[in-house]
């Protein structure tokens, strides 16, 4: 009896364990890998080892550019290891067979790809994607994503780009989660998950590349590829998190971003790469640079020529050369000459080669080509549904939205009514704009459907000066009940890399249309195409609805749509802030208080007194967003209660050890009359602490959907990892302090509940 007792214990611990899904860093450990590493190590010529930590580009060029072409000689020699920007099973194939089957030790190729959001089923770009505040959704996408990029040959895509960006000024602010760590960490692991599925060698599976390694979102002025200084704290507090949670989400490889980032380059800061993100992180994967950003460290002034570039890049921990041509010609002979340690290349090699062990590209080197003929439905699917929750309703004066129209006239006006290729975004890797379906076509479909009619007019082009279409745009519009203004910014020329700009409004002569449409009087929707915050004080003052649909990806226009005619509800909510004046930027919510907080002050006039003089403020603009981090408005409405905390006191040596913890709750009630989704927020302040703390931090959210009439009570846990932050000894802990939290629908909101943190 007391055997057969064992025995079912020892069968259920079995079952148990089998069932455990797979750690997600499990490629990081395995030792059957490393013994595989080192018997391929034994053989390797030094050659064959650089080719390892090389990657050059086919085609499609985004920078300087190495002007190499003889990749199949180099495949053949094995002194390549990877290229990128080549897709396609049989393009991939052809190179790979020469990898597998020509060169002396068969290391297959890597390929890889800006598979940024999406590979051909493109999403909305990332700013959107955060806007929707639904991890999970950004997980299936990327998994789309990586199901077909890994048919199509690519085990490697360069994203997530987790840079946190408070300026909107920076053209990639579009490509990452805006600007708080908080929601940029839940995103990031986000796409690390869904790129890399449940484990990294299953077939549908790539491998992630968390970027750019790091600050680049700090660039001074917005300006890309410019300097930026973060005080370490601010890096630690601020910057880093997200490139954390991709390690500990076990993402696969990481590159190292352009910019100097206090004073020393990002790609040869040993600080960065080698302490923070091998020692203190313990990540086992591989750093590839970014496009010559070697060799930019010869116009940053600190290597003379490739050859010490090369020196100085691979000392910091950049193990792969993307573009720069510096690591070909140069690692071995450093070697020779006793500049590099051998045992350092085995090492980067060693990296390299268990990524790719990992991706099981040793044993099914060659891409099928499945389903690249078309976008599957349920992909089309999930592109509109993702596009439709990433839409922000930022005003809807008269409940205008959603539209009645029914046996009406909608005129549908604006250059990105009708441009399919403008809702690739920026980075559309194979998106085709043979796939998208434009507002034009879904909204006239539907609006017939309805007995009604669209009557469209373009009226200017993104970019042009010329007044051409404006009377026919008028003309449009007096003929309407409705009008539907699709304005925006060119998401290739400015969003996304080198895209930055130093003006913020509508580009072109889009403002001007907007205000000769308005002159007519119409009751007006304007959808805001861009990639970033845009300065909409105008149209806020005189357009009833406005909608930010950034750039929503191939089912921009159905999902536009449906949000429009309500078939469906906008629920997003922005996670960047929309500024009044461009003088703002940099302009975040987490930001800290001054000494002279100018909460309230009245601009309307000269201050009267030196009190309300002398305050932390612009005499010319208010101090707050247009609008908030945080901030969406939706079809109904929903009340909050007040927050609750499940103590008023708690003590710090508890908290540190975990062994104390806060719940925070609040009830929510659908108080208008149609389901909606509601993006519930969580935010601290902490005073009373060694160093000055954030106004507000978002510690927690939830997007819920509530139907009408119903209440949700909403939970929150505050405990260590919430409420720690690297203080005045630079030690990441909880301190005693006075801690206020919110439980609110967005960032300048909410009711206030107090706990006192003791010793
Ligand atoms: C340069 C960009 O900064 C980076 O994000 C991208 O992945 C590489 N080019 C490769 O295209």
């Amino acid at each position: 009896m007391r055997i057969l007792r064992v025995v079912l214990c020892f069968v259920l611990l079995v079952g148990v364990v089998a069932a455990q899904p797979p750690s997600p860093t499990a490629w990081a450990n395995d030792p059957q890998v490393e013994a595989k590493i080192d018997a391929l190590l034994k053989q390797m010529t030094l050659d064959e080892k650089v080719g390892q930590l090389i990657t050059y580009s086919q085609g499609a060029a985004t920078g300087p550019g190495t002007g190499r072409s003889n990749y199949k000689e180099m495949v053949a020699q094995g002194k390549l290891g990877s290229i990128f920007n080549l897709t396609g099973a049989d393009q991939t194939n052809e190179m790979q067979k020469i990898a597998v089957e020509k060169s002396r030790l068969h290391i297959p190729l890597l390929f890889g790809l800006d598979v940024i959001h999406g590979f051909r089923t493109e999403f909305p770009v990332p700013l959107g994607m955060s806007a929707t505040w639904d991890p999970a959704l950004v997980e299936q996408a990327a998994r789309v994503a990586a199901k077909e990029a890994s048919h199509a040959g690519v085990r490697w895509t360069y994203s997530p780009m987790v840079d946190i960006a408070r300026d909107a000024r920076w053209g990639r602010i579009v490509e990452g989660a805006g600007e708080d760590p908080y929601l940029g960490s839940a995103m990031a692991a986000a796409y690390v998950r869904g790129y890399q599925g449940a484990q990294l060698g299953g077939p549908e599976s790539i491998a992630s590349c968390t970027k750019h390694f790091v600050g680049y979102g700090a660039a001074e002025g917005g300006r890309d590829y410019n300097t930026a200084e973060i005080p370490v704290r601010l890096l630690r507090q601020v910057y880093l998190p997200p490139f954390q949670a991709t390690v500990d989400a076990g993402g696969a490889t990481f590159m190292s971003a352009f910019e100097a980032l206090n004073e020393v380059p990002a790609s040869a800061s040993a600080m960065t790469l080698t302490q923070v993100l091998r020692k203190e992180w313990g990540f086992k994967g591989f750093v590839v640079s970014d496009w010559d950003s070697i060799g930019e460290l010869i116009p940053q002034g600190v290597a003379a020529d490739h050859r010490v570039a090369s020196a100085k890049a691979f000392a910091a921990g950049v193990d792969m050369d993307m573009e720069s041509n510096a690591y070909g010609p140069h690692l071995a002979e450093l070697v020779k000459a006793g500049v590099v340690p051998e045992s350092v290349v085995d090492e980067s090699v060693r990296r390299v080669l268990r990524v790719k062990i990992a991706l099981g590209l040793f044993e099914h080197p060659y891409a099928d080509g499945k389903g690249s003929g078309a976008i599957a439905p349920e992909d089309a699917e999930l592109a509109r549904k993702a596009a439709e929750e990433s839409f922000v309703l930022l005003k809807n004066d008269g409940g205008l939205l959603p539209l009645k129209a029914n046996g009406k006239t909608v005129a549908l006006i604006g250059p990105l009514a009708d441009d399919a290729g403008q809702m690739l975004g920026s980075w559309g890797a194979k998106g085709d704009a043979k796939d998208v379906v434009t507002l034009r076509t879904a909204l006239t479909r539907q609006v017939e459907a309805a007995q009604g009619h669209v009557i469209y007019a373009k009226g200017t082009d993104i970019l042009t000066m010329s007044d051409k279409g404006f009377s026919d745009a008028v003309v449009a519009a007096k003929q309407s009940d409705i009008v539907v203004l699709t304005l925006g910014e060119d998401a290739v020329w400015m969003t996304g890399e080198a895209g930055s700009r130093a003006n913020l409004d509508l580009p072109g002569n889009q403002q001007t249309l907007l205000e000769a449409v308005a002159a007519t009087g119409k009751p007006i929707v304007l959808l805001v195409f861009s990639g970033r915050p845009l300065v909409l004080n105008w149209a806020a003052q005189h357009v009833p609805a406005i909608v930010e649909v950034w750039f929503p990806g191939v089912q921009a226009g159905p999902a536009m749509a449906n949000v429009l005619l309500g078939t469906s509800s906008p629920g997003g909510r922005l996670t960047t802030s929309f500024p009044r004046a461009v003088g703002q930027e940099p302009l975040y919510y987490n930001h800290f208080s001054t000494g002279r907080p100018a909460d309230g002050a009245d601009l309307s006039r000269p201050p009267k007194t030196s009190g309300e003089k002398y305050l932390s403020r612009y005499v010319d603009v208010p101090n707050s967003a247009l609008y908030p981090f945080g901030y969406g408005l939706t079809y109904s409405t929903v009340t909050y209660s007040a927050t609750s905390v499940s103590s008023s006191a708690a003590s710090a040596k508890d908290l540190n050890a975990g062994t104390a913890k806060l719940t925070v709750t609040a009830e929510l009630k659908n108080t208008g009359g149609r389901a909606t989704d509601e993006v519930v927020q969580l935010y601290i302040r902490q005073t009373g602490t060694s160093i000055v703390r954030p106004v507000r931090e978002l510690k927690g959210f939830r997007r819920v959907t509530l139907a009408p009439g119903a209440s949700q009570k909403v939970e929150f846990t505050l405990g260590r990892d919430e409420l720690k932050f690297w203080n005045l000894d630079m030690k990441d802990v909880v301190e005693p302090a006075q801690l206020t939290v919110w439980v609110a629908p967005d960032s300048t909101s909410g009711k206030p509940a107090q706990v006192s943190i003791g010793q």
